[in-house]
């Protein structure tokens, strides 16, 4: 059974999450929480996998003591289906956490207590090709539809989580006021080893260079992809089906150029520019 969106606030979420909406807004993060916050399909499983590794100083055995969606549970799931908010709660402090909330959804308790925020953004023309093969084969989400009615609904907002844009500057504009570290998954192709330093420094490690290049290697796109603690092989099939279509898709930068029109370029470009034109927030959406 497919999903459909409801809106909270304003913003379409799953109606598997909306019925359960107050708790997670409730949700009581604690001091030394730390929440990985991304726009679905922007790379939040691969920062969950760097995260992990660098906590626990690149000890394979302990990174794959489960998979990645009961290391670093996902917040908006705990009321429908495991890990739930029980075995959350009985997480030893620091816990990481993940989110596709905007960033005026985000339970308050998180800044209240001033929590560490990683927040990954990815282009929008790949992220919107990823969320339309995502949705093929994720039944929390809605049918796509085609390709050209997906990608009107996705620049109207019309789509889990809500529109990309808007999802993108909020984290932006308001990084400063907290403890946040601003990524791009361009960069983390460009350079692992760079923003994979970026995080280490951020959450306060100072990891030998032998063990940044085995965090590289073991979160590049081909390990994960063997993972099966990463590459959600284990996730239940109903919910997501990968007979069809792996979860560890391409992970590449520009793949848009194979789905994209050239009309449908231009229109995109010119909406583009009008939502994105004041922020100082830029893109790389060619390799
Ligand atoms: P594609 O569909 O473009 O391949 P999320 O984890 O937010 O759902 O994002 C999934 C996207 O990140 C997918 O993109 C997936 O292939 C890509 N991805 C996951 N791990 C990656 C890695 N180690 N390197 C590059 N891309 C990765």
């Amino acid at each position: 059974m497919r999903s459909q969106l409801k809106l909270v606030e304003g913003i379409p979420l799953s109606d598997a999450i909306v019925p359960h909406w107050k708790k997670i807004y409730n949700f009581q993060a604690r001091p030394g929480d730390v929440l990985i916050a991304t726009y679905p399909k922007s790379g939040t499983t691969w920062i969950q996998e760097i995260v992990d590794l660098i906590r626990h100083d690149a000890d394979l055995e302990k990174c794959q003591r489960a998979p990645i969606f009961e290391r670093i549970p996902f917040i908006e799931l705990l009321y429908c289906m495991p890990p739930d908010a029980e075995t959350v709660n009985a997480m030893p402090s620091p816990r990481f956490l993940k989110t596709h909330l905007p960033y005026e959804l985000i339970p308050p308790s998180f800044w209240e207590h001033d929590c560490k925020v990683i927040y990954v953004a990815r282009n929008a023309k790949d992220t919107a090709t990823s969320c339309y093969h995502f949705d093929h084969i994720a039944v929390l989400h809605p049918e796509p539809g085609s390709w050209d009615q997906y990608l009107q609904r996705f620049m109207n907002g019309d789509v889990g989580w809500g529109a990309w844009y808007d999802h993108v500057k909020g984290f932006w504009e308001h990084k400063d006021k907290h403890n946040m570290l601003y990524l791009f998954f361009e960069d983390m192709k460009k350079n692992p080893d760079l923003e994979i330093r970026k995080v280490m420094q951020f959450l306060g490690k100072d990891l030998p260079d032998a063990t940044v290049e085995k965090i590289a290697y073991h979160s590049s796109f081909n390990q994960m992809k063997k993972n099966p603690m990463a590459n959600y092989s284990t996730f239940p099939k109903d919910m997501m089906d990968q007979s069809q279509q792996s979860f560890m898709r391409k992970g590449q930068v520009g793949d848009w150029k194979n789905l994209f029109t050239v009309i449908q370029n231009e229109l995109f470009e010119e909406d583009y520019r009008r939502k994105m034109s004041q922020t100082t927030l830029k893109f790389h959406s060619s390799s």
